[in-house]
């Protein structure tokens, strides 16, 4: 492995396996082993968990670090994941058009990178699931797309992460009345403050 591989992985997973907790939680309740993770950088933790995973990155370091595919595989295989693993890299833009298949995968996740929901929801299939959360503004713009229904949150609380259910009328509801619009999301590009404020959402696409 390339020592700038293990540099990046080190100063991504600062806090210890925490995405890889994160991931095994969401796959409890995702139907499937095949996701689309825009605006992953250097976050390989879904290959821990998931057979087969796209991940797609701007940034030039991330473009390195995939292109060291025996060091990404060696960083994968110590995590006693799925067998016969898939990893692929994308260095592009998620806002342009993407040369991947439509209504395909099983998880498309949105961390910390944007309008993600917006622009690469045709890629993930009918009942499939988006894992987004709040910051971006990511999470309101999911929430007034009709291709998407709130089908669970994921809360956090001393280092584990586990997946809720119910009670989902009680999420997603503004602090202060307002309008949510996709250009107001877009003006802000930052998320709504809600009454509760789990660490993350799971949404089924449902059109
Ligand atoms: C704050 S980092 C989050 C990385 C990772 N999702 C995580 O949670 O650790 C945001 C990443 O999104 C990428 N990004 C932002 N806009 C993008 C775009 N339009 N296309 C592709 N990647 C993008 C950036 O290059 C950066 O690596």
């Amino acid at each position: 492995m390339k020592k700038k591989t293990a540099e990046l992985w080190a100063k991504q997973d600062k806090h210890g396996g925490d995405r890889w907790r994160l991931f095994s939680a969401v796959a409890t309740v995702v139907d499937g082993d095949t996701v689309l993770y825009p605006g992953s950088y250097v976050d390989i933790a879904p290959s821990f968990v998931f057979r087969s995973v796209t991940y797609l990155d701007i940034d030039s370091r991330a473009h390195r670090f995939f292109a060291d595919a025996d060091g990404v595989r060696e960083l994968v295989a110590e995590h006693d994941g799925p067998k016969d693993v898939e990893i692929a890299f994308i260095h592009g833009d998620y806002t342009g058009a993407l040369d991947l298949p439509e209504e395909h995968y099983d998880l498309l996740v949105s961390l910390y990178a944007g309008f993600i929901s917006e622009h690469c929801t045709s890629h993930l299939k009918i009942g499939g699931t988006l894992l987004v959360n709040p910051s971006h503004g990511d999470v309101a713009m999911a929430s007034i797309d009709p291709r998407y229904s709130l089908a669970g949150v994921v809360k956090l609380s001393d280092d584990k992460y586990r997946v809720e259910t119910s009670d989902l009328d009680t999420y997603l509801i503004p602090k202060k009345p307002q309008a949510v619009t996709i250009e107001s999301l877009h003006k802000t590009r930052r998320g709504i403050a809600y009454t509760k404020s789990p660490f993350a959402y799971l949404f089924t696409r449902v059109a």
